[in-house]
């Protein structure tokens, strides 16, 4: 597949784009057209889950002892409550599938949809957990297009005087991933692939169409 060349995205440290072989699988069936909601929200939420393993890997823990059967032994537990974040609509649709594997994390919502004149975003809510600065923030988002929404979800929570965010994404256009590097340097991204470019209505090429439409059949 053909994927950004730019340079600048290429340099940024903070880009993490998965190359594993089950999660490029899936993904081809996520961008096919005719893959249908059912299986599409399906496979959006297992793309997600296989994600987490790579995007938790810095989560802090402590040292606890647990009792086994057989004896006591020393084991980790993660040290701060995680919040999952989704930017609504379509951040729902990952969700799940890291609640699925972190059921302990509280969820966020912030919700945001992009002016499709302006491509500016627009938010009407944000809702989040008490002291959800005290732990790691998973802000979820399927499309990173322009940046604008990943960017104005991210100074939203630095408003709440959250520091350690992290952005998950399907898939991220140059043009996103160079506004998130202006603006959120500090913030990682991982995105299951990094796609060539934006067209002139801001869609992600080659992309996957309109992710929230397409995860709850909206068109
Ligand atoms: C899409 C997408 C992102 C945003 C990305 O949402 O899910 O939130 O656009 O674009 P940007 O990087 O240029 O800001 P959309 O406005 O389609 O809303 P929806 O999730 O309700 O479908």
């Amino acid at each position: 597949m053909t994927q950004a060349t730019d340079p600048t995205v290429q340099a940024f440290p903070n880009l993490h784009v998965f190359d594993h072989p089950l999660i490029r699988h899936k993904l081809g069936i996520v961008r096919q057209k005719d893959t249908r909601y059912e299986r599409f929200r399906a496979l959006v939420n297992q793309i997600a889950g296989l994600m987490l393993f790579e995007v938790s890997r810095a989560f802090p823990v402590e040292p606890c002892s647990v009792d086994t059967p057989m004896e006591k032994t020393e084991a980790v537990r993660l040290a701060r409550s995680v919040t999952v974040c989704p930017i609504l609509r379509a951040g729902l649709g990952m969700s799940d599938g890291l609640l699925e594997i972190m059921p302990e994390a509280r969820v966020g919502h912030i919700g945001m949809y992009r002016d499709e004149d302006t491509l500016e975003p627009v938010t009407y809510l944000c809702k989040l957990p008490e002291n959800a600065a005290s732990g790691p923030v998973i802000l979820v988002d399927p499309m990173l297009a322009t940046g604008g929404s990943a960017v104005a979800a991210v100074k939203m929570l630095e408003k709440q005087g959250i520091t350690d965010i992290r952005l998950i994404c399907l898939v991220a256009a140059p043009e996103g991933v160079r506004t998130m590097h202006e603006h959120c340097p500090d913030v990682p991204i991982y995105t299951a692939a990094l796609d060539r470019q934006l067209n002139a209505d801001g869609f992600i090429l080659p992309g996957l169409g309109d992710a929230g439409d397409r995860l709850f059949g909206t068109k």
